[in-house]
């Protein structure tokens, strides 16, 4: 294998735990194949396009550094949320990108990120292939929505169902501290966008010690709010404890988002997305006008994706593999692709890397199976607790100084 140059590397969307794992796997896969200069973006193809450019082995040194970044939580690196535009009409874009990396002797670009950022890799390595660009590029998987196409499941993932479902068991026990002397219910708002994986984490709670929440909403199903209120009132009838997860994406039968009913904001990111926030305050907000129970919710926001002190450890092991592998594939030559991970066995639990042509994967949404969706669109069924368990299992402890975990930073 014949180093040609320089490596790159970004990290883009919203970040995870484990982000930085797949970061410290592209740097030790570029010091074991003998790279000069590792690269990072500093805020994605953003940062690129201004020639903000981190060299990285001025700020990982050593295996204790790369200890830490394994367990530093957000983007190391800095995000963004960057659509590069289409290649025609705007090559001086691209020919500006071309140049910052002919500049640095980049030959490798490897980009982090979900749906959107694998667009990025797209644009990038077409622009390459019409140009004949010697370039390759390489995406690397990760999104706590788990719904990026042709991989069984994404780095991030893992470790924010492993936030949700502790997270669950705790509200449950705290909601029934009152017993039989109120009825007290619980909405707990979840991320994933138009997704249901994670919300669908929440039944992961579910155990010997607990019974896991009472409903779960998924945007798979659509959500009408009249028999929402229904159920809960029927469930009021046996129940005082009431815990139910929501999707911060469950639409109506119309295609609105509900969360749009209690006036949430009407901004667009670069790819069109709404901010989706608010649908469990709608929803308590509504139980409280109309009974007499209790009604709080929780919104997890980002609190799911940057608890790095309960990672997984399954999670953090493959956000790395997927890193080092992307490395190793482009010094290969692979080019256009992104890494994916394929599971031949889940008990024992057994997984196996691959790649595929980008062009499938970017901006195209996984949604959970309508098959796993069960109870007329309130729960998820054991074949998704099936999937989902072997990805929680086992943690990263974190370094503790003065009683918090320890972080690396860029500052
Ligand atoms: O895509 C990951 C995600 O965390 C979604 O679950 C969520 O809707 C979105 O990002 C929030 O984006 P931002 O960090 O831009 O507010």
């Amino acid at each position: 294998m014949a180093i040609k140059g320089n490596i790159i590397v970004g990290q883009s969307g919203g970040p995870t735990a484990v982000i930085n794992s797949s970061l410290a796997g592209v740097i030790e896969a570029a010091k074991d194949a003998g790279v000069k200069k590792i690269y990072g973006m500093h805020n994605g193809i953003e940062g690129l396009l201004k020639e903000d450019i981190i060299d990285l082995n001025d700020h990982i040194k050593d295996a204790q550094d790369l200890a830490l970044l394994r367990r530093t939580p957000s983007a190391f690196l800095g995000s963004c949320r960057y659509k590069l535009p289409v290649i025609e009409g705007n090559e001086e874009v691209y020919e500006k990108l071309f140049a910052i990396l002919e500049k640095y002797n980049i030959q490798y670009l490897l980009y982090n990120g979900g749906n959107d950022s694998m667009d990025t890799v797209k644009m990038l390595s077409d622009y390459a292939s019409l140009h004949n660009k010697p370039q390759k590029f390489m995406g690397i998987p990760k999104t706590i929505d788990n719904d990026l196409p042709m991989t069984d499941h994404c780095p991030g993932f893992g470790s924010a169902a492993k936030y949700i479902a502790a997270s669950m068991k705790e509200i449950i026990r705290d909601n029934a501290v009152y017993g039989e002397t109120r009825t007290n219910i619980c909405i707990v708002e979840i991320m994933g966008r138009h997704a249901g994986w994670l919300t669908a984490a929440a039944a992961l709670s579910k155990g010997p010690d607990c019974c896991g929440p009472d409903m779960i909403y998924l945007p798979e199903a659509p959500f009408d709010p009249e028999d929402f209120m229904k159920r809960v009132k029927e469930l009021a009838k046996t129940k005082k404890s009431i815990v139910i997860a929501v999707s911060e994406g469950v639409k109506l039968a119309d295609g609105r988002f509900v969360c749009e009913l209690s006036g949430g904001s009407d901004k667009l990111d670069a790819f069109g997305h709404k901010q989706l926030s608010g649908v469990g305050t709608y929803l308590a907000q509504r139980i409280t006008a109309e009974t007499e129970f209790k009604a709080r919710s929780i919104e997890f926001s980002t609190l799911q994706r940057c608890a790095a002190h309960l990672t997984s450890l399954t999670d953090a092991d493959e956000a790395y593999g997927v890193g080092y592998l992307a490395a190793q594939k482009a010094f290969e030559g692979c080019t256009g692709m992104m890494v994916t991970i394929q599971v031949t066995s889940r008990k024992p639990y057994i997984v196996e890397y691959s790649q595929f042509d980008i062009h499938e994967i970017a901006n195209v949404e996984r949604k959970i199976p309508q098959k796993w969706i069960i109870n007329d669109g309130t729960y998820v069924s054991d074949e998704f607790v099936k999937y989902a368990r072997p990805l929680i299992i086992g943690e990263l402890q974190p370094h503790f100084a003065g009683g918090v975990p320890v972080h690396i930073t860029l500052e």
